[in-house]
């Protein structure tokens, strides 16, 4: 879908195209942390494009950028408690996220003059993103891996550790078994190696 973006907008720096949805989207990113875990996974977002050029990198972006405005919509004591809780992955709450992301998105990507085909696109991989059971396409791979990436960083695990009421050093080693279910090589090594990192970083040999 890159080459239906015009032409002024396509000679923009490479992460600068995607200014004006960073605008559109920042007062939805003021909700569990967002504003932390999107950057990050952003950027996982885009070392995971190197490693696989063949995907379209808008697509990509934005639906990382974008998947968890649904969040804004809801209590904060209601996402740890529903959300984060058991059945985590399948509770109303998660789902009603995805559906008002996706339903955003939509807006937010049409009022900053992404083509059609691009908002259907991001909107799809926003819809379902954490409940669906298979992903559709490379690019809905890239996306959950990119989310779930933020996860094995030092900040990842300081952050989500409170939500699930755990230590760094459960929290970490849950995490740990959570790299099977990633879904590209590329990112389980990420994974591998970041969360060696913070283990190291926050001395979870010792506490
Ligand atoms: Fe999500
Ligand atoms: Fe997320």
């Amino acid at each position: 879908m890159t080459g239906t973006i015009p032409a002024d907008r396509a000679s923009a720096p490479a992460r600068g195209r995607y200014d004006a949805v960073w605008r559109a989207a920042e007062p939805y990113l003021r909700s569990r942390k967002n504003d932390v875990h999107i950057p990050i996974s952003f950027a996982y977002a885009e070392r995971l494009l190197a490693v696989h050029p063949e995907a379209d990198r808008d697509v990509v972006l934005l639906a990382i950028m974008l998947h968890d405005i649904g969040w804004h919509a809801f209590d904060m004591a209601d996402i740890v408690e529903k959300g984060f809780g058991p059945g985590k992955m399948r509770s109303d709450i998660r789902v009603l996220h995805e559906k008002e992301g996706a339903r955003l998105a939509r807006k937010m990507l049409s009022l900053t003059n992404w083509p059609a085909m691009l908002v259907d696109a991001v909107a799809s991989i926003i819809d379902g993103h954490d409940t669906r059971v298979q992903s559709r396409s490379l690019e809905d791979r890239l996306v959950r891996d990119a989310d779930k990436l933020w996860r094995y960083t030092t900040t990842g695990v300081s952050v989500a550790c409170d939500w699930f009421r755990k230590t760094p050093h459960q929290y970490a080693d849950q995490v740990e078994t959570e790299i099977a279910v990633i879904e590209t090589e590329a990112a389980r090594m990420m994974a591998t190696e970041e969360l060696a990192r913070t283990r190291a970083a926050l001395m979870l040999h010792l506490i």
